[in-house]
């Protein structure tokens, strides 16, 4: 099954891709996830899209399609694979058409206040990327992480300033892309607002599992 998760910043789709991994066994392909081990690597690619990532803005269409395109000619997305975070514009739905054909977008809604409240708390661990929560899901010991023992950070794009610029993105961006794919009757909504096994339920029976 080929899936994209969309859905405006800090809706839960990493942490709900998590889970889909060992539901459905298909690999998790992040953009964001990409960007920012290409950055902490210091590689070319994290080197030019540093000072974008962090200020919130998009990454440039062809280096992100070209990325993307290159990630899915490997052998293990012939099962399908969890696309999440990409497309996030019109011209890279159209591009990822041309290489790949989608079964299902799933969309999940979550209100501009559940947005900031998720990314406020935010703390990620910088070498296994678990995300944790600082009210929903603390880590046990504090700025470590539960299941690998790394350190726990702030992403640089969770700043006030920064989460403002990605609802700004998102709108006039990515959130068109929720009636491109409806159009296409490939689009399917999922109350992202519960706790994440409640979610997580919502989103099997999205897949009528
Ligand atoms: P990316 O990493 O994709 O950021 P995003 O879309 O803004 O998504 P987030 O990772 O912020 O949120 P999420 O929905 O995954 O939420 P999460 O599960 O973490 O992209 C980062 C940047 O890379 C972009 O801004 C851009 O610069 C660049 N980029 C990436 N893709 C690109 C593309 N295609 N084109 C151009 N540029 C691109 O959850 C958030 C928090 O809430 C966590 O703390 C979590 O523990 C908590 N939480 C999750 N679910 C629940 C729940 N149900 N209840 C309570 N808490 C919850």
């Amino acid at each position: 099954m080929k899936l994209i998760f969309l859905g405006p910043p800090g809706a839960g789709k990493g942490t709900l891709a998590a889970k889909a991994v060992d539901i459905l066994n298909l690999p998790h392909i992040s953009t964001g996830a990409i960007f920012r081990s290409a950055m902490a690597a210091a590689t070319p690619l994290g080197l030019k899209v540093k000072a974008i990532v962090e200020s919130g803005k998009l990454v440039d269409d062809a280096t992100t399609i070209e990325l993307v395109k290159e990630r899915l000619a490997q052998d293990d997305t012939k099962k399908g694979y969890i696309l999440d975070g990409f497309p996030r514009t019109i011209p890279q739905a159209q591009a990822l058409a041309k290489f790949s054909s989608v079964d299902k977008v799933v969309n999940f809604e979550l209100p501009d206040s559940a947005v900031l409240e998720r990314l406020g708390g935010r703390r990620v661990c910088r070498k296994c990327g678990h995300n944790f929560h600082m009210i929903f899901d603390k880590p046990k010991k504090e700025n470590v992480c539960d299941h690998c023992g790394g350190e726990v950070y702030t992403r640089d794009d969770d700043r006030p300033e920064a989460i403002e610029k990605r609802l700004e993105v998102y709108r006039a961006q990515t959130a068109p892309l929720i009636e491109f794919y409806r159009g296409k009757g490939l689009l399917v909504d999922v109350d992202a607002r519960p706790a994440v096994d409640k979610v997580v339920e919502n989103f099997k029976r999205s897949l009528g599992m």
